[in-house]
């Protein structure tokens, strides 16, 4: 047996359409790592405040500045109170969370009816938006104020486009050059169905 034979036995290789949708989520959650969190508010129609958490969450484009958010169904094909409430509404602020804000982000994503205010169970203030309904987070140290771009499924979750219309940075974490201090902002990361923290930051010699 020849030494890339040999490293094969090492792997075990699956071909994705034999798993289950659990072990999808599973090998992807810990596979795709670290994860920013988008931790996301929004108002109902009805003016409930919602906040929750969402890992599934990158940048889509810098300019216009567009940020995307992957919302999974919940149980019997409904939506999650947070796609409800930015398909009726057309708004929703994306606030990052520092690393000591795990317990409030993992508090508001519990599955509170949509009439109960999350700011209020996970302990944060609302603080107003400049030009969208839903309000932010004070302590959250970065927020972002979004209008509603696109909303489209190419496969088994809601995927949210937004174009951020504000973002409000804290003084501390922004630089003079406009930089963000990575370590002064802390960022809370998502690694499977854990958190994470940003670790040290380095740069490849020269
Ligand atoms: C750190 C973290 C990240 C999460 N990421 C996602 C995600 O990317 N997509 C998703 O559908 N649910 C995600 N969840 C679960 C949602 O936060 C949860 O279902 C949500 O709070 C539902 O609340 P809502 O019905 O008020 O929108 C995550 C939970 C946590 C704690």
């Amino acid at each position: 047996m020849g030494p890339a034979a040999e490293t094969d036995l090492a792997v075990r290789s699956m071909e994705a359409a034999d798993l289950s949708a659990e072990e999808l989520f599973r090998l992807l959650t810990g596979a795709v790592v670290p994860r920013p969190i988008a931790w996301t508010s929004t108002i109902s129609d009805t003016g409930v405040n919602n906040l929750s958490p969402f890992s599934f969450f990158t940048v889509v484009s810098s300019s216009p500045p567009m940020l995307l958010l992957s919302m999974e169904y919940k149980e019997g094909g409904f939506l999650k109170d947070s796609a409800e409430n930015i398909a009726k509404t057309g708004e929703f602020v994306v606030n990052l969370p520092s690393s000591g804000m795990a317990w409030a982000v993992e508090v508001s994503s519990r599955p509170f009816p949509a009439e109960i205010d999350e700011f209020a169970q996970a302990g944060v203030t609302p603080l107003p938006s400049h030009r969208v309904r839903p309000p932010r987070v004070k302590e959250a140290l970065i927020s972002m104020e979004c209008v509603l771009h696109d909303i489209f499924q190419p496969g088994s979750d809601r995927l949210i486009v937004g174009k951020i219309v504000v973002f409000h940075v804290a003084q501390k974490v922004l630089m003079p050059d406009d930089k963000i201090n990575i370590p002064a902002l802390d960022p809370l990361g998502r690694v499977a169905n854990q958190f994470a923290y940003t670790g040290p930051i380095f740069t490849t010699p020269e």
